[in-house]
């Protein structure tokens, strides 16, 4: 099957999921439209239960929507024919990280491809600051070191796209902040993240857009932001005022 290719730029188009059926049907995604470039980073926003986890499995291949449309730049795709094309192109990565039985070393060794040097373990752990944990079992771990784990295993797969589910929901910010150094990585390598965070103020480091969900839809899009972020390094950056509404469906 042919791969999507690098760097990518998807389009998602009339995604609609919802959850129930009958009288209990509740719609989740209503119609949301948007796009996925190769070195950006955009950060979606929402209430709990908005539906960002649930946007992002869709885009993850782990979740049938109701109905989407993806736009590859060669073809135009339903989600089942592109959950197929995908294959591991791209990655989703839970709130907690599952970990295996085993060492921190064992659980990068089943990140390798058949093709890939064993070797490469020692640089993922080094990449990740691991290196100190390689022999430790990875259940102990705390939920900062699992998350870095999980990031030295899309590290050694090298997604396309990276979809992090709240990545740094419980950390305090000296691991947030290498947690987005460790982000900031993947971008330069031509990597696309996204990211569902409900803190707005999270990763301005490195996101280029922020996108806010509410009631179904993404209502509002400020696009841009790392060029007026250097400025702006501290955490409680304010909201950027260059808003675009993408979405104006009414029905
Ligand atoms: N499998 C499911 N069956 C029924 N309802 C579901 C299911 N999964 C999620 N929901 C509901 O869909 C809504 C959106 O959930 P989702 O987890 O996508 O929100 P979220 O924005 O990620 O929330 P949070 O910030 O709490 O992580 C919620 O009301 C949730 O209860
Ligand atoms: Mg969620």
């Amino acid at each position: 099957m042919t791969k999507i290719s690098r760097p990518v730029h998807l389009q998602y188009k009339n995604i609609v999921k919802s959850y129930g059926k009958g009288k209990h049907t509740k719609l989740i995604l209503d119609h949301v439209e948007l796009e996925i470039k190769g070195g950006e980073c955009t950060l979606i926003t929402g209430k709990n239960g908005s539906g960002k986890s649930t946007l992002l499995r869709i885009i993850g291949g782990l979740l049938a929507p109701n109905k989407a449309t993806i736009e590859t730049g060669l073809l135009t795709l339903n989600w089942n024919k592109y959950r197929k094309l995908i294959n591991n192109q791209v990655m989703y990565l839970y709130q907690e990280p599952y970990m295996f039985d085993g060492t921190v070393r064992k659980n990068l060794s089943y990140a390798l491809h058949k093709d890939q040097p064993k070797e490469a373990v020692d640089q993922a752990l080094k990449w990740a600051e691991l290196e100190h944990r390689s022999n430790t079992q990875a259940k102990f771990l705390s939920g900062g070191e699992r998350q870095r784990v999980a990031l030295a295993q899309a590290w050694l797969k090298q997604p396309a796209v990276l979809l992090l589910d709240e990545p740094t929901a419980n950390m305090d910010t000296k691991s947030r902040r290498r947690t987005e150094d460790l982000l900031s990585t993947f971008k330069e390598s031509g990597t696309a993240l996204y990211i569902a965070s409900h803190d707005p103020n999270h990763f301005h480091r490195i996101m280029n857009h922020r996108l806010l969900l509410e009631e179904g839809r993404i209502i509002q899009s400020d696009t841009d932001l790392l060029d007026d972020s250097a400025e702006n390094t501290n955490d409680t950056k304010s909201t950027n005022n260059n808003v675009t509404v993408l979405s104006q469906k009414n029905n």
